[in-house]
């Protein structure tokens, strides 16, 4: 209680001083003259930069005019009695003086950066590599040197530097070799090791037990392939997906291509082929004919039809291994002995022996009319002497020209045959009843 009453004191004692002095200053004290009137104070300074790129060891060294008595101070900063500021980066600074009376200037000065040492340095990486000896394996090793400058130092990847560009134990890969100077200016080059080929040098043979689909068309065929010249094979055919075993069945016939590889990629090929069975196999087919015989003196009428037995319907034929026709019937041929081959469905093929086509023999009314001329005619008429061009030996010519004959000999127009005396009657009467019969060679 009796400290807060003494307190209270105080504070009523204080506040009646301040009311009494404020309003004794208000009306009592003039206004001084402003001392920095007229006065310009100037700041000049030396500037030192740092002397490494991105170093703080730059410096100001400011002076002014226009009094005396100068502080300084830099960036807003405190003021100092010196116009020396060290420790600065690279950058723009300003210094404000202020003299004595607190009268003030300033000015702006530039630290520039320090000259960059690397300008015009050009390092140049190179690299003598060699690759890993086996797939995945580490020994692969690059010795790099470099040009351009001295004190070089070297690192792989980005980890630290060492005196030399040797790197050893490296596995396949691309790597980064960055050379540096005493300056820190760099050169970077990229290397890369290969692994080596893991199939130079590898045979891989393919060969397979193949079982024929048991039918013509069917589908229980397989191969069972198996891979020689490296290990861990897995195998495909005909560009499938690979697999664990060289087995493949369901198969029709065809040619198939299956692929050995082994755990490196490197394969090995081979084609197999199944077969059908032979669908003739067992097969006999007979070829049966009857034949036409031909009619000499007329175009070729000969014919043979055959018939087959014994194969898969339908068949053709072909006649003297020419080409097949669904027709059994060969028509228009001459004498002469042919041969016909039947073919099934299933290709399977027959063929006959040898069938005899035949010329007809000679008629009996051609045969009368024949005599009649050799014994009235074929003194005039022969090869030798053929009057009018007729020759009455060849069989032929008496059918070819029977009309004339009639005409000559028959019906005596233009004049009769033979000249020295007409036919009896009925050698006439055979003459036109060959030739009202048809006038044939087989007549
Ligand atoms: C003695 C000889 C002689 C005898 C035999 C003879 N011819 Fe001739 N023949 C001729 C002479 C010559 C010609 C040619 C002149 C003519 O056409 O009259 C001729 C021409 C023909 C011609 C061809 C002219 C035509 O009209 O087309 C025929 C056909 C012919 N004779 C049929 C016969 C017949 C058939 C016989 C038997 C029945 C026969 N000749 C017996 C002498 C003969």
């Amino acid at each position: 209680m009796k400290i807060f009453s003494v307190i209270a004191q105080l504070v009523a004692i204080f506040a009646s001083f301040l009311l009494i002095s404020g309003s004794c200053g208000k009306t009592s004290t003039p206004t001084p003259p402003n001392p920095c009137s007229g006065v310009t104070v100037a700041v000049t300074a030396t500037t030192v930069s740092p002397t490494t790129i991105g170093g703080t060891n730059g410096s100001i060294t400011a002076t002014a005019t226009g009094g005396s008595g100068f502080t300084y101070n830099i960036n807003g900063g405190a003021f100092q009695a010196s116009g020396s500021f060290t420790g600065l980066a690279a950058g723009t600074y300003t210094v404000i003086a202020k003299n004595s009376n607190g009268c003030t200037g300033s000015g702006s000065f530039t630290v520039s950066g320090a000259p960059n040492p690397c300008a015009g340095v050009i390092i140049n990486v190179t690299a003598v590599t060699t690759n890993p000896t086996t797939v995945g394996g580490a020994n692969g090793s690059i010795v790099a040197s470099a040009t351009g400058s001295t004190g070089l130092t070297f690192n792989i990847n980005g980890g630290a530097f060492q005196p030399n560009g040797i790197f050893n134990n490296l596995a396949a890969g691309a790597y980064i070799i960055i050379a540096k100077d005493a300056n820190g200016c760099t050169g970077t080059a990229t290397f890369t090791l290969v692994n080596p080929n893991p199939c130079a040098g590898v045979t891989i043979n393919v060969t397979a037990t193949t079982t024929n689909p048991t039918t013509v068309g069917g589908t229980n065929g397989s191969i069972a392939a198996i891979g020689t010249g490296s290990t861990g094979f897995t195998f495909n055919i005909n560009g499938g997906a690979f697999q664990a075993t060289g087995i493949f069945n369901n198969l029709a016939a065809g040619t198939y291509t299956i692929v050995a590889k082994d755990a490196n990629g490197c394969t090995g090929s081979n084609a197999f082929t199944l077969t059908n069975p032979d669908p003739c196999a067992g097969v006999n087919i007979t070829v049966n004919n009857t034949t036409t015989n031909n009619t000499p003196c007329e175009p070729n009428n000969g014919s043979i039809s055959a018939t087959a037995t014994g194969g898969a319907a339908s068949y053709t034929f072909s006649l003297n291994g020419g080409a097949f026709q669904t027709s059994n019937i060969f028509g228009s041929l001459g004498p002469g002995n042919y041969t016909i081959t039947a073919k099934d469905a299933n290709g399977c093929t027959g063929t006959s022996g040898s069938i005899a086509v035949s010329n007809l023999p000679a008629g009996a009314l051609f045969s009368a009319v024949r005599t009649v001329l050799q014994n009235n005619c074929v003194g005039c008429h022969n090869n030798s002497q053929a009057e009018g061009g007729m020759n009455w030996t060849v069989d032929c010519n008496i059918v070819t020209f029977k009309e004339r004959i009639k005409a000559r000999a028959v019906d005596a127009n233009p004049s009769v045959m033979p000249p020295t005396g007409a036919l009896s009657t009925s050698d006439k009467q055979k003459i036109t009843d060959w030739i009202n019969a048809g006038g044939r060679f087989s007549n």
